[in-house]
């Protein structure tokens, strides 16, 4: 130790005695031993006189904690005596003897032999401040701790020179096992079976095209996060490459993202790492493994946190780097399995977010070859999602009795004492591992159990009923047990969050810091907390994430609330908006928490998950109505319905989004806010239009573009055109509909294109689609299909998914009705794939995907999409437009030849248009009924005939030309094969006109066989 030696000894002695004592503690904290203090210098022995297999680790993390300690008081000295006090630590390992001198009733003991020698010459040559160590300890705590090699030395009294390493710092975490002070990992104990299954699976996937996933699940404690620990560390040393997420704690709630954890894993990414270094280290292991820049490396820069401001990749809208995201991921598990087996682990799916969700939930439908995929969760979890991907489960029951006696033996001995406890304990704990340990822990605290580590005795016989009934109880007990101080500072950090650091802590807590310092400390001491640095800052951890739960229902309602406005006050600004978000909420701050919970809606709309942006935006409104009524400003109440309703249409949520529409529509009307109104009621047109209420849709889109003319505004007036527009074609008025929706198309300037005027999909685009598909209907597809491929263009240049997904719709679908199948297969793939993650739009692409295919030959992939589509529109109640979905299914049923699945189709696709007023697709139904009673021989061919005719009648008042076209085609061959030439030839020779003049020549060829085959 450093001190100024001309002081005067007294001060000197008054400023030493804190830093010894500080020493010795952190000896203690890692079960060491001081065997001798030598007035500002001591000497700690580890793994002696008790043996620990794990000694050179304590010492390694009691030389940095004794540093860090050190280092805070140093500080508090330099401030406010001007003195600096610094400390230096030497390590080694190997054989000493022990001496013990025994005085009364306590020992101390005086170790002897080279490595003493040694380890004070590397005390001597560590520069302050620092701590060195020999080869040996090194390799010993290799797996724990991060060195700088310093090089051999020559050391005083040796005739050799000795490899010296500096320690700079516990590794990297891992897990959190890995960062656990080693002392609060009990000794593994059965598990056999369950670890076997693992090895098992993992043998199994290894090498194999496909890999498997393997669920592991279980009750809090049970041991999930022991057991992939124990699983990962007897794949070490093997050539595999296993990637750990880490685990959750429970203060993150539903905002856990392992991904960035793993990436930084594999690209071996430090905590001190700049920016520039975390872009070089990826960069150059992706073009190593022949990944391209763009596609690969941006994306996972931007996972990390790590692309500059200025990069492309984050001018592309969220969809598309959400889409982006998972195929790079995708990308480099197969390319990193296809050099060594993979193991992949995601803890507490409970807790993930909806964007690591989405991507574990494709990695486990798609497992790369030779990877196992391990996730955890607990068992109240819903995971259908889970298990419907077909993946593997392991269900974790408690530890079986002779575990959990071995268990508690490796805790607290085999005095007999004990016999009640270990017949008791196992069996009320349901062999859960963390009930066992925490009692034992609670029961050491009240001083039942007395003793030391591994060596107790029950100091008053177990009374009955002693041991509380759940693990929570069990916690709960331990923390009631606490000095008055430490509960506080407990439940202080439990109302931060998982992990607080000590200058939060010190900020919002009335005790002095030295105090807090010491609490902090006893806690981790007690194994309730762990300490980590946190970006560079000394930070305490629950240990276990229930104790931060039940710390915090400790806390009365009024106390938790001050705190949370503490804390609010004590983040700063910078902080994450859904953790200032949180403790606004819960500190009560009703206008901070709306202006959080909106910025966190609109960030999670923008960035992955418009899920979790549905749930910030239903606190906000609940929060607004807290606010005072003079507060509650009428324009943010509606602008903030406004933002919701963007997260909410491409989730496919109608009817919450039609209620939130409803309550704006009203908060308009009562301001007198004609821009807003006319904004809701052509929002409400679309939402009622997609929910199959077209009058409603019409009545919306109708007053929308009257108030939108008054007020005169150029964006207003096109989402209005747009929502009449689309409502006329879903009630069969083609012609009204491309009037309205070519208005669109020109109000739009083309510098706009591009711009979403606070819509989910570009305007510009969604109109050139619906306008296309009435050309279409109206038999105009030159025009159709020239509008249609600028829709495509404009949404191409956007780069938005919404957008690029509607507009293939638009001109895949423009095909379809021409008869153009082959063409609008790989259009409508590309608008398939790139509405992955927008639910909405996914049925009538799939629809029209459907009927391409097997129109082509492929009836059971067409049939497999059709089901899809229907299924998927209804669980949405999509209901506008599924007639002409059910219809397609219904052809395709036709084409197989399954008359009576198409019959039944038909009939429900009818009753559902005629319903919702879907004229145009009423027709289309009753084509069909009339096509699949002229195939079935059976049926009278005047019925059909006359179906015909009415089909025939509704389609020329709606001006389907192609609807008309193959109708007079249909009668024609009807008449062919009734042998009435006469009546057969005007049909025959007007349908041939029109399908020729439309260039329908799928339904011509058609025609001309039947003609043929009639001979
Ligand atoms: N087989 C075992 N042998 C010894 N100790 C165990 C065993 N399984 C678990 N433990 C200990 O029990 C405690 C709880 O285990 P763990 O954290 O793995 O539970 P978990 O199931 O992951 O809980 P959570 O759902 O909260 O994540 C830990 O301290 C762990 O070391
Ligand atoms: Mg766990």
């Amino acid at each position: 130790m450093e001190l100024i030696a001309d002081r005067d000894p007294e001060e000197a002695r008054q400023l030493l005695g804190p830093v010894v004592e500080h020493m010795c503690e952190a000896v203690a904290q890692y079960g060491g031993t001081v065997s001798e203090v030598m007035g500002d210098g001591i000497m700690g022995l580890f793994g002696a006189p008790l043996a620990a297999e794990d000694h050179a680790v304590r010492a390694c993390h009691a030389a940095l904690s004794m540093q860090d300690l050190v280092r805070h008081y140093g500080d508090d000295i330099q401030r406010s005596h001007g003195i600096p006090i610094q400390m230096r630590v030497g390590l080694s390992s190997g054989e000493a003897v022990l001496g013990m001198n025994t005085h009364g009733l306590h020992a101390s003991y005086t170790a002897i032999g080279l490595p003493v020698h040694i380890a004070s010459r590397m005390e001597q040559m560590a520069k302050p401040g620092t701590v060195l160590a020999t080869a040996d300890t090194v390799r010993l705590a290799a797996a724990h701790i991060e060195v700088k090699t310093i090089g051999p030395l020559m050391v005083k009294g040796l005739d050799r020179s000795i490899e010296v390493s500096e320690i700079r710092r516990a590794a990297t975490t891992r897990s959190r096992f890995d960062t656990a002070p080693v002392r609060t990992m009990s000794r593994f104990v059965g598990r056999r079976a369950e670890l076997e299954r693992l090895m098992e699976t993992f043998s199994r996937a290894s090498g194999k095209p496909a890999g498997s996933a393997l669920a592991i699940v279980g009750e809090a404690g049970m041991g999930k996060s022991r057991l992939v620990y124990e699983f990962l560390r007897t794949l070490a040393g093997r050539s595999i490459l296993a990637l750990d997420g880490g685990g959750a704690p429970f203060g993150s709630g539903a905002g856990y993202r392992p991904g960035p954890h793993m990436l930084r894993q594999y690209f071996n990414i430090l905590d001190t790492d700049q920016v520039v270094a975390m872009q070089e280290k990826v960069a150059g292991r992706i073009v190593a493994l022949g990944g391209s820049a763009a596609s690969i490396v941006y994306p996972v820069l931007f996972v990390l946190g790590a692309l500059p401001e200025d990069n492309p990749f984050l001018a592309l809208s969220a969809d598309e780097r959400r889409q982006q995201v998972v195929e790079a991921l995708m990308w480099l598990a197969r390319r990193v399995a296809a050099n060594h087996p993979l193991v992949l682990v995601y803890e507490d799916m409970q807790w993930v977010t909806s964007d690591t969700k989405n991507f574990v939930e494709r990695l486990i439908g798609d497992v790369p070859r030779s990877t196992l995929v391990v996730l955890t969760y607990r068992s109240d979890y819903d995971a259908r999602w889970i298990e419907a991907a077909g993946t593997l489960e392991l269900q974790l029951e408690g530890i079986s009795p002779a575990a959990a006696a071995e268990l508690l033996s490796a805790l607290v001995g085999d005095d007999p004492s004990l016999d009640g406890l270990k017949e008791e304990l196992p069996r009320r704990s349901g062999g859960n591992p963390l009930f066992i340990e925490e009692h034992v822990r609670s029961m050491i605290d009240s001083g039942e159990l007395q003793g030391t580590p591994g060596h107790y005795r029950l100091a008053r016989p177990l009374g009955a009923g002693e041991i509380p009934p759940t693990v929570r109880a069990v916690l709960e007990a331990r923390i009631d047990r606490l000095g008055r101080p430490d509960k506080q500072v407990l439940q202080e950090l439990a109302t931060v969050g998982d992990t607080a650091s000590v200058d939060v802590l010190v900020r919002i807590t009335d005790m002095p810091a030295d105090e807090l310092r010491k609490s902090l400390r006893r806690l981790q001491t007690a194994g309730m907390l762990i300490e980590r640095t946190e970006g560079g800052q000394l930070a305490y951890e629950f240990k276990h994430s229930l104790m931060q739960a039940v710390a915090y229902e400790t806390l009365l309602h009024g106390r938790r609330r001050e705190l949370h406005l503490r804390i609010l006050e004590a983040l700063a600004d910078g902080a994450q908006v859904d953790v200032l978000a949180r403790h606004a909420v819960l500190g009560e701050a009703w206008r901070q928490a709306l202006t959080y919970l909106w910025r966190a809606g609109k960030m999670a709309t923008e960035q992955f998950a418009e899920a979790e942006a549905v749930a910030c935006y239903e606190r906000a409104l609940e929060v607004f109505t807290r606010l005072p009524p003079e507060k509650q400003s009428l324009e943010a109440a509606i602008d903030l319905r406004f933002d919701m309703r963007n997260a909410l249409v491409p989730l496919g949520r109608q009817l919450r989004n039609l209620e939130v529409l409803r309550e704006a529509e009203t908060l308009a009307a009562k301001r007198g806010d004609d821009r807003r109104l006319a904004q809701a009621l052509s929002s409400l047109a679309n939402c009622y239009g997609n929910i199959g209420r077209s009058d409603r849709a019409l009545d919306a889109a109708e007053r929308s573009l009257a108030l939108a003319e008054k007020v005169g505004e150029t964006g207003l007036l096109a989402i209005g055109a747009l929502s009449a527009g689309e409502t006329h074609r879903t009630l069969g008025n083609y012609r009204e509909a491309s009037e309205h929706l070519s208005r669109v198309v020109a109000l739009i300037e083309p510098g706009d294109a591009r711009r979403l005027q606070g819509q989910v999909g570009l305007p510009a685009v969604r109109a050139r689609s619906h306008l296309a598909w009435s050309l279409a209907e109206l038999g105009d597809f030159d025009h159709a299909r020239t509008v249609a491929e600028e829709g495509l263009h404009i949404a191409d240049a956007s780069e938005h998914a919404y957008s690029i997904s509607h507009a293939c719709l638009g001109l895949g679908g423009t095909r379809v009705r021409q008869g153009e199948f082959q063409a609008a297969i790989s259009i409508l793939a590309r608008g398939l794939a790139t509405s992955e993650r927008i639910p909405l739009l996914r049925p009538p692409i799939a629809a029209d995907l459907g009927l391409s295919y097997a129109r082509c030959g492929n009836v059971t992939e067409g049939l497999s999409h059709l089901h899809a589509a229907i299924d998927h529109a209804k669980s949405m109640s999509r209901l506008s437009r599924l007639p002409l979905i059910i219809v397609k299914c219904g052809e395709i049923h036709l084409l197989a030849g399954e008359w009576s699945d198409a019959s039944r189709l038909a009939e429900d696709a009818l009753a559902l248009a005629v319903e919702q007023n879907e004229r145009g697709n009423a027709a289309y139904a009753r084509y069909l009924l009339a096509e699949i009673h002229s195939a079935a021989k059976d049926i009278e061919t005047t019925q059909t005939e006359r179906e015909y005719v009415e089909v025939l009648a509704a389609a020329v008042d709606l001006e389907m030309k192609p609807l008309v076209a193959r109708c007079r085609a249909s009668l024609g061959a009807l008449y062919l094969r009734g042998r009435r030439r006469e009546e057969a030839q005007g049909h025959v020779t007007a349908a041939r006109t029109m399908l020729r003049g439309m260039a329908m020549r799928y339904w011509l060829d058609k025609l001309e066989t039947e003609v043929a085959n009639a001979g």
